[in-house]
């Protein structure tokens, strides 16, 4: 890994032994994208790529005469001289122009990476990367822009965020400011997005990219279900296994937009940060605003190398502590047994018979505080209910490890029912318009993060319930989507900043409490998966994936999530049948062989299944307690997608390809068909590997592939719906 800077050509050259990142100092000052890509031998210079020409219609600058931004690929493009494209950024100066011009003021590298204050980010040693500081200046706007660029040693990742200060003494406008800009030659590519809504979270969807935009964002104050902060340009041909593919990755929890712009000259610009809808951020004299970080990862060797890419880095540079690399308790929730009507003798009873199944630790959901018996009342007022819990959290918490269990429990803390202490006490605390009417989403209002006193007082009461009792896990769920957004502390010009400051509100909270509490595990969760972000990872390294625990619905969310999202981080349970989302009645044995790829817990009552599923029950635990490193932290290949074929598989391989555990479920049956063959993917060629009776070469098992009519008890010929195996493959 290097940053070489070529004073003579004022070019940039970031590579390692994957990839290059070339850009340089453009004839007008500002900075100008030269190439990404697979790694190129270095050069002075690479000017040659640039377009010096009087077309038609092209506004060209002044003093060179034959440069146009347009022509040519921006790094960080503005609005108001020679370029036309969907600008980066958009600054409102006091007289009211919208026009500027960033020029080449001078740069910094450097060994490491350094961190963005109070947001989430990727962070590497100094001999994990090394980073590019390029600082530009507006001299009319008396602005300084800093561009950050860090490449790792060892992924083919480069990050980058952008950096306004304001040096002029009057008040800036910062109307946009997106992350990233990567112009990119050409427009052979496919857009993939994932898509959704509230428990069908994350399923992939492909477009073709034409002249003009595809655009995805959320407004919703959190990154959403409906839309993930993931997207993909990938090559027409490329598939799981060949072809090149760019990742783009927001390390943000809140309203985001991404969008990919085709021109009229044939190429591509990738856009991606904080949505510029509903986003004004005041920038007094001296003051500074950072953006959050996107990491840019490419493969030229298909989709799953893409995603291992994201795995490794996320679980070795984005999640911290001690989960960090951690193989994940196994847990019982009881939402789904009990929702809010339980008594204290309800939870140990299920807690007892999960103990003696081999669960290590329990987790107490929603209901446990105030007058929260339904969701009409009690969010705010973090108090344990004595009925509930009659000697507290403490008490339970320690009945639970007296019992061998460990404990944790459930908060919503971002939220506040208007039936509740907190609200009769503080109406203001809640985000709300004056003189309207304020939208409830599931009965409840949305506190006002913005506000630090509203974040402190939380902060006061968690920290009481957590003080003296032995807590080891926080479920960290957020329930609605922001509405009326306006903060009553904020004058009029600050309402623009609501959003962002909300979003930094929560992150401040879950670093107070990390810092604290710093054994602890956080889930985080926003009705399942409406918040499944990497900026979460960096504070919660697992977040519970869907309210949809259907199994079969679950490959598809689980599969999509793996685009973008380490397996160790995907919050996965068995939870009862019929389902209570869906109504399928899925056996046991699927449940749990969807839930192995995943952090692994149960979402039901143990005490209502049969003894024969209980003694499945221990031996499912048993074998993800003996495989879990290899099933959350191996190397990840998707090998049959559910959204082409009724039948879904994947497998994990360890790092030194010894041990590899697959699984393929059956969606819906084929009757009357031929069972075929699994290809497996991973696995060393001259590896003698063990799967069940046989013997077969890695080679075999990966070309010729895995005999299914072999698997289990006849393998899939019976047409049975929903039926699946999990296989653990080992070589000496
Ligand atoms: C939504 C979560 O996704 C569920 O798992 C559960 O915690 C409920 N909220 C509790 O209200």
């Amino acid at each position: 890994m290097n940053i070489i800077w070529h004073s003579k050509s004022k070019q940039y050259h970031l590579y390692n032994d994957k990839i290059s990142y070339i850009l340089g100092v453009s004839p007008v000052g500002e900075l100008e994208g030269i190439y990404f890509g697979k790694k190129v031998h270095d050069k002075e210079d690479f000017s040659y790529v640039e377009y010096r020409y009087m077309l038609p219609n092209v506004a060209v600058d002044p003093d060179t005469e034959s440069y146009s931004c347009e022509l040519n690929r921006q790094e960080y493009p503005s609005f108001g001289t020679t370029d036309f494209g969907t600008e980066a950024f958009d600054i409102e100066l006091p007289n009211g122009s919208r026009v500027s011009s960033f020029t080449y003021k001078e740069h910094r590298i450097y060994k490491g990476k350094e961190s963005l204050k109070g947001l989430p980010a990727t962070y590497a040693s100094e001999d994990e990367a090394m980073t590019l500081e390029v600082t530009l200046e507006d001299e009319v706007a008396r602005m300084m822009l800093i561009l950050t660029y860090t490449i790792f040693d060892r992924y083919p990742v480069v990050t980058r965020h952008a950096t306004f200060i304001n040096n002029a003494s009057d008040v800036t406008k910062l109307r946009k400011a997106l992350s990233v800009c990567l112009d990119l030659p050409d427009q052979g590519y496919q857009w993939m997005q994932f898509s959704g809504a509230w428990a069908r979270e994350r399923i992939p969807q492909i477009k073709d990219l034409s002249s003009g935009s595809v655009l995805i964002e959320s407004k919703r104050g959190v990154s959403s279900a409906n839309q993930n902060p993931f997207v993909i340009l990938k090559r027409l041909e490329t598939d799981e296994f060949n072809g090149e593919a760019i990742g783009f990755s927001f390390v943000y929890s809140g309203n985001f937009v991404a969008q990919a712009e085709c021109d009229t000259f044939g190429r591509t610009r990738m856009l991606m940060g904080i949505n510029p809808d509903r986003f004004t951020w005041p920038l007094e004299k001296g003051e500074r605003f950072e953006t959050p970080e996107v990491v840019i990862a490419m493969t030229d060797r298909g989709l799953n190398d893409l995603s291992q890419t994201y795995h490794r880095l996320y679980n070795n540079n984005l999640v911290r502590g001690k989960w960090k690399n951690q193989p994940r308790p196994i847990l019982i929730n009881n939402w789904e047994a009990t929702f809010m009507d339980f008594t204290e003798e309800r939870i140990l009873s299920i807690a007892e018979k999960a103990k003696k199944a081999g669960v290590e630790l329990f987790v107490l959901d929603d209901g446990w505080f105030g007058e929260r018996n339904d969701d009409f009342a009690g969010l705010g007022d973090w108090i344990e209910n004595p009925e509930k819990l009659p000697q507290g959290m403490k008490g339970l918490a320690r009945k639970m490890n007296a019992m061998g269990l460990k404990f944790g429990f459930w908060i919503e803390p971002e939220m506040v029912n208007p039936d509740s202490n907190l609200f009769r006490r503080h109406p203001d605390w809640a985000l709300s318009t004056p003189g309207r009417k304020a939208s409830l989403g599931r009965h409840q209002m949305v506190l006002d993060y913005s506000r630090e006193e509203v974040v402190d007082y939380i902060y006061g009461m968690l920290k009481k319930v957590i003080a003296d009792a032995p807590i080891s896990y926080i479920k960290w769920d957020m329930n609605r989507s922001l509405t009326e957004v306006y903060s009553t502390a904020l004058p009029p010009e600050q309402q623009g900043m609501v959003y962002h400051k909300y979003v930094l509100g929560v992150y401040s909270l879950y670093e107070r409490l990390r810092q604290d509490y710093p054994d602890i595990l956080f889930e985080s969760c926003s009705s399942g998966g409406n918040r499944f972000d990497a900026g979460m990872l960096y504070y919660a390294p697992q977040a519970w994936c869907s309210d949809n625990t259907d199994s079969i619905d679950r490959v598809r969310i689980q599969y999509g999530t793996s685009y973008g999202y380490p397996i160790s981080s995907i919050g996965a349970h068995v939870s009862a049948v019929p389902n209570q989302q869906t109504g399928r009645n899925v056996p046991i044995s699927t449940r749990a062989n969807v839930a192995y790829f995943g952090t692994f817990g149960y979402e039901l009552d143990l005490n209502h299944i049969t003894d024969e599923e209980f003694e499945e029950v221990k031996e499912q635990i048993a074998f993800m307690k003996a495989n879990r490193e290899l099933l959350q932290f191996g190397r990840f290949y998707r090998l049959r997608s559910p959204f082409e074929k009724d039948q879904a598989a994947w497998i994990v391989v360890s790092e030194d390809g010894k041990r590899a555990i697959f699984g393929l479920y059956c969606m819906k049956s084929n009757v009357n068909m031929l069972p075929g063959f699994l290809k497996l993917a991973g696995l060393k060629d001259d590896l003698l590997y063990k799967l069940g009776e046989g013997e077969y070469y890695g080679d075999e098992l990966m070309n010729l592939g895995v005999p299914i009519g072999k698997l289990g008890s006849g393998g899939l010929t019976t047409g049975q719906d929903f039926i699946s195996y999990v296989e653990l493959l080992e070589a000496d």
